[in-house]
């Protein structure tokens, strides 16, 4: 059985996107919770539509996010959420047909991406948003003098 839990590994030390991330991870874990337990088809695509809403949500989120800051590896990140929302559209006919095998891929292919994806690519767009933010953070010079 995949290992679906969010931890410490996976955290990219943006608050908001930690919290999607763990939501992902959560309805991942429940879908493949419902295959296990072979639940009713329809439950099963009750889990894959929330689990298809929330990455696309989310990946929309990153990329305005990252758009809004003009972060430089922008193509190269979309371009990783593009080949999940290729597999998810590809993939998600044939778990709503019950397919097995199909799902079983399916779920692999998720394990592995979420946990690349969390453990690189997005710690990159994390490093690199917090250090923007620090930048352009507009602080009364009597602010800053108080701390110094
Ligand atoms: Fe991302």
């Amino acid at each position: 059985m995949r290992h679906f839990g969010w931890s410490e590994g996976n955290e990219v030390y943006l608050p908001l996107i930690d919290a999607e991330h763990r939501a992902l991870f959560g309805l991942a874990d429940s879908l493949q919770n419902a295959v296990s337990a072979a639940a009713a088809a329809t439950e099963v695509r009750e889990h894959l539509h929330r689990l298809a809403a929330q990455a696309e949500e989310h990946f929309t989120h990153e990329e305005w996010l990252m758009q809004s800051a003009g972060y430089p590896s922008y193509g190269w990140h979309k371009h990783q959420h593009d080949t999940a929302r290729r597999r998810i559209n590809l993939y998600a006919p044939l778990i709503e047909s019950g397919d097995r095998e199909a799902t079983d891929a399916f779920l692999e292919f998720l394990c592995g991406w979420l946990q690349d994806h969390t453990g690189l690519t997005d710690r990159m767009m994390g490093a690199y948003l917090r250090n923007y933010e620090r930048t352009h953070s507009v602080r009364h010079p009597e602010e800053v003098a108080s701390k110094a």
